[in-house]
């Protein structure tokens, strides 16, 4: 099978990595891919907000199968003109991956089954959300309705800080994405992803993880794309996985279904584990990054074939394996991230880092220029490592940055720290 995967960062990384141990697989291309990517599979020069480039490069190269990584073109509808153009494509359609494309909806659908989830409000009028706000009282979480890469949420500790949050949605903060707004009870509690694989109808739980959100050590700092994950998270035990597949992620696919708009793909939970019980925060309808970096170092099955399972509807007896080891990664980011950094800066010593046991250095956000590498972007790598124990990934994972010389970047020290508090 000649498989097309779509991406640049450190999740299509780790995806191009489990992808080309497949057995299955014929050629490996990347649309735009990375420099990482670049030592697995053929990077394209395409972009894939350009369907119909991509669907040429795949009538080109004889591509099979088209892996899709992250969620701008799953929201856009890139599966649904692959699959037009008769070329095959693992991911959610347009209408299911409103799932994470729209809060407002994957809300109204947890009411309408029952779904746990924290008690909230939909406004498209700035007074309405206001008077919602002030009835409630703080902490209370202010959300765009639509994707606003990562940003357009508001943890609001006061009802000034939330009534902020609305003005700054209403006033065109996050585009269109904030021409809604969803205002929801705050939960109290601990945080996990949880991964699940589904062909529509049959639902495969895949594995867990910890992501940190927080710009700094301690979970202090704004809010990034997640600075560092790890799996096994240890607060889904097996009874708390069967609660979730049974409450939350079951209905779900039953619900989008029943809607006419079956959920084919990587549904992503975002989970707070609360003293009721697993609560939805979100959903996203694609891999985590950087959960899929301690995933893929965890999974022994081939992800081709259950990829491949989950488009064409084949999951039902299908089960998949993950190692006992635990996987960890600490993201390395431009100074400055999550706000203003320059680009360019040179990178050293990755070559040195990757020979270290147990370590797999991903690439973020890199570029090459004149046969050195650099860094291009806010989150640049991902440094990963099995170990028997969190603590020895840990180990594993933090001498290997200690390895890379790149002075411009910085790193929590703290990753795993939830873990190996237990
Ligand atoms: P999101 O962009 O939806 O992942 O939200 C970013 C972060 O905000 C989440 O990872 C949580 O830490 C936090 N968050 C979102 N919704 C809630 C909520 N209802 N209660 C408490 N924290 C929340
Ligand atoms: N690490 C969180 C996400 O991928 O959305």
């Amino acid at each position: 099978m000649n498989v097309l995967l779509i991406g640049s960062g450190g999740r299509e990384h780790a995806l191009a990595l489990g992808l080309s141990r497949s057995p299955l697989l014929g050629r490996l291309y990347a649309a735009p891919g990375n420099p990482g990517i670049a030592e697995l599979a053929e990077c394209l020069p395409v972009d894939p907000a350009d369907h119909a480039a991509v669907i040429a490069a795949c009538r080109a190269r004889g591509v099979d199968f088209v892996v899709v990584g992250p969620e701008a073109p799953l929201v856009a509808g890139l599966v649904d003109d692959l699959e037009a153009a008769g070329i095959a494509a693992f991911g959610p359609t347009r209408a299911a991956a409103r799932l994470e494309g729209s809060k407002g909806f994957t809300k109204d659908l947890c009411a309408r089954h029952g779904i746990p989830t924290a008690a909230y409000g939909r406004f498209s009028d700035r007074a309405a959300a206001e008077a919602y706000v002030r009835r409630q009282g703080a902490p209370i979480v202010v959300k765009a309705d639509g994707l606003a890469a990562g940003k357009g949420v508001t943890v609001a500790m006061t009802v000034e800080a939330a009534l902020a949050a609305v003005a700054d949605c209403f006033a065109g903060a996050f585009g269109a994405a904030g021409a809604e707004v969803v205002v929801e009870a705050f939960l109290e509690g601990e945080e996990a992803s949880f991964f699940a694989l589904s062909d529509g109808e049959t639902v495969l739980p895949l594995a867990s993880a910890q992501d940190h959100k927080r710009a700094f050590d301690g979970d202090q700092g704004p809010n990034t794309g997640g600075m560092g994950a790890y799996s096994p998270a240890p607060v889904m035990t097996a009874a708390m996985t069967e609660r979730v597949m049974a409450e939350i992620v079951r209905p779900t696919v039953a619900a989008m279904a029943e809607a006419g708009c079956p959920f084919k793909g990587v549904l992503f939970a975002g989970l707070m584990i609360t003293a009721e019980g697993p609560k939805l925060i979100e959903y996203n309808v694609r891999f985590g990054d950087p959960e899929t970096e301690v995933l893929m170092l965890r999974l022994e099955d081939d992800p081709l074939r259950l990829f491949r399972a989950s488009r064409d509807g084949t999951l039902g007896g299908m089960a998949c394996r993950w190692s006992e080891a635990a996987a960890l990664t600490v993201v390395m980011a431009t100074r400055g991230y999550p706000g203003h950094y320059g680009k360019g800066s040179e990178i050293r010593g990755l070559d040195r880092a990757a020979a270290l046991p147990g370590v797999t250095v991903f690439h973020a956000g890199t570029r090459r220029g004149d046969g050195r590498l650099l860094a291009d972007g806010g989150r640049v790598l991902a440094v990963s490592a099995v170990g028997a124990t969190v603590e020895e990934a840990r180990d594993r994972a933090y001498a290997a940055v200690d390895a890379i010389d790149w002075p411009e970047g910085f790193c929590r020290r703290d990753i795993g720290h939830r873990a190996l508090k237990r």
